[in-house]
């Protein structure tokens, strides 16, 4: 009774000490606010924090970091919740901490091809103000539309544009950040190369939020490629169009994009954005999406008909070009609402595969194996010129794949397979949650006790993002 009742006492204070630091209206104890941020988009998880906060600047969130650290109180970062493997979900309930308001682009250096932004802006907002300037960021997750960029650096996201120009880890130069315990620090330099010191700045990308706050970013720019061509390739055989893809870059092409999406897939989301976009002939079984850019027309029209040809060896179909921007976006809304689609309709379960490139026909096939031999059903998509599979899966009765014994051993055997193959579990959406269980198949002790060394050395009191990617102890 005592014991609750200074409980209570202790949340009204800590309650009131954020409310100090970052002012009452942004700390939430709110039933919607709480249920809000309870969920991500990995397969329908739900996990509620005590607290949200929303802070807008960095020293407000040290303030607050050095509460929670002295009280040993869980910490969960939380982008725009569009994670795939649980990242931002709060599984031991404390303290939410929201980046919403820290949404601004604070200078496009255009002498120096580099953008400097707070972590909430949203992924295409930032692609759009540094286009007008002429200038590009490619990375392009499929919810670049509501996905924050601080989440990407979370994730060290991809998508379709990594073939050709690589993952956020390869744009960003320098983060400010705010650690477990409330110092603030910079990790490197506005520089394109770095040789000073242990890379702290790549090491924060990719770390799902577990060693430090983002609270400002620095990303190297392109200039923007001037023209793009388009094309869907139709297969009738899966592996064959797994096949086709190392082709295209064994002859020398390296297209700025290189999808494949298994037909059951497109038929779900065709039906899901009330497109008729592509005829879905039975006999069809995949298609590749493949995109080629540069700032010469003729050379890009040159390396469409070559590879058109080389494709003719795998036994495509009848290509379909996209003439204009209209038809090219039709064609990637498809894609990029696959995700969405086949999960509602209760393909809830999804891994994110990665192979060496020539592997990934090997992959497909083993992947269908395993749906017949553990009984799920299974869509393929993604990333097939970075051997970078999307699997789908759905099991009568399972939404989960978190702690369930129906799915464990499938799950296991598809990682097992990705790892004969040389490949790993993650390309893109990284361990989270849901993929912590098969992180031993990939590292032995010997790793997980370096990694379990890096975490205390940034978060002594393993407060922040406590329980993701690796047990601590
Ligand atoms: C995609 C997301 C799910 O490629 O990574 O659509
Ligand atoms: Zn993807």
């Amino acid at each position: 009774m005592i014991i609750a009742q200074e409980k209570k006492q202790r949340f009204a204070e800590q309650l009131a000490a954020f409310k100090k630091i970052v002012g009452d209206q942004y700390v939430f104890t709110d039933e919607e606010t709480l249920d809000l941020c309870a969920k991500d988009e990995t397969e329908n998880l739900h996990f509620l924090p005590d607290i949200v906060i929303k802070p807008r600047t960095a020293e407000e969130i040290s303030e607050v970091m050095k509460i929670c650290n002295a009280h040993k109180i869980p910490v969960t970062p939380r982008g725009a919740g569009t994670g795939l493997s649980g990242g931002a979900l709060p599984h031991f309930g404390g303290v939410l901490l929201s980046f919403e308001r820290m949404n601004a682009i604070l200078e496009i250096d255009e002498k120096n091809l580099q953008v400097t932004t707070e972590p909430g802006v949203i992924t295409e907002v930032l692609q759009n103000a540094v286009k007008e300037k002429g200038l590009f960021y490619p990375p392009d997750p499929s919810s670049r539309g509501s996905c924050f960029i601080g989440g990407n650096i979370a994730e060290n996201s991809g998508g379709p544009k990594a073939v050709k120009y690589g993952v956020v880890k390869d744009y960003v130069l320098n983060l400010q950040v705010v650690l477990p315990t409330g110092e603030i620090i910079w990790t490197g330099a506005n520089v394109l190369k770095n040789s000073t010191g242990y890379n702290l700045t790549q090491l924060m990308v990719g770390s799902e939020g577990t060693l430090g706050l983002v609270t400002k970013i620095v990303l190297k720019l392109l200039p923007h490629p001037k023209f793009d061509l388009l094309m869907l390739v139709p297969f009738n055989d899966l592996e064959k169009a797994g096949a086709a893809v190392s082709a295209i870059f064994r002859a020398g092409f390296t297209p700025s994009a290189l999808e494949l999406v298994e037909v059951n897939a497109l038929k779900i989301v065709s039906e899901f954005v009330h497109s008729n976009t592509i005829p879905v002939p039975d006999d069809v079984a995949a298609h590749l999406i493949i995109e080629v850019d540069g700032n010469d027309m003729d050379v890009l029209m040159k390396d469409m008909e070559a590879i058109s040809m080389l494709l003719a060896d795998f036994d495509c179909g009848e290509i379909y070009f996209a003439d204009d921007a209209q038809q090219k976006a039709a064609l990637w809304v498809l894609r990029r609402r696959v995700a969405e689609a086949v999960k509602l309709d209760g393909y809830t379960i999804e891994e994110d595969t990665v192979v060496p490139r020539a592997a990934l026909p090997q992959l497909i096939v083993g992947v269908k194996n395993l749906g017949i031999e553990y009984n799920f059903k299974v869509v393929c998509y993604g990333h097939a010129g970075d051997g970078n599979l999307h699997i789908r899966i759905k099991k009568e009765g399972s939404i989960y794949s978190l702690n369930n014994p129906a799915i464990i051993p499938a799950l296991s055997a598809l990682f097992k397979l990705v790892k004969s193959l040389g490949g790993t579990i993650s390309g893109e959406h990284g361990i989270g949650l849901v993929q912590k269980e098969y992180m031993p198949i990939m590292f032995n002790e010997v790793s997980f006790n370096i990694m379990r060394g890096i975490k205390k050395a940034f978060d002594p009191n393993g407060i922040l993002n406590k329980g993701k990617i690796f047990d601590e102890h």
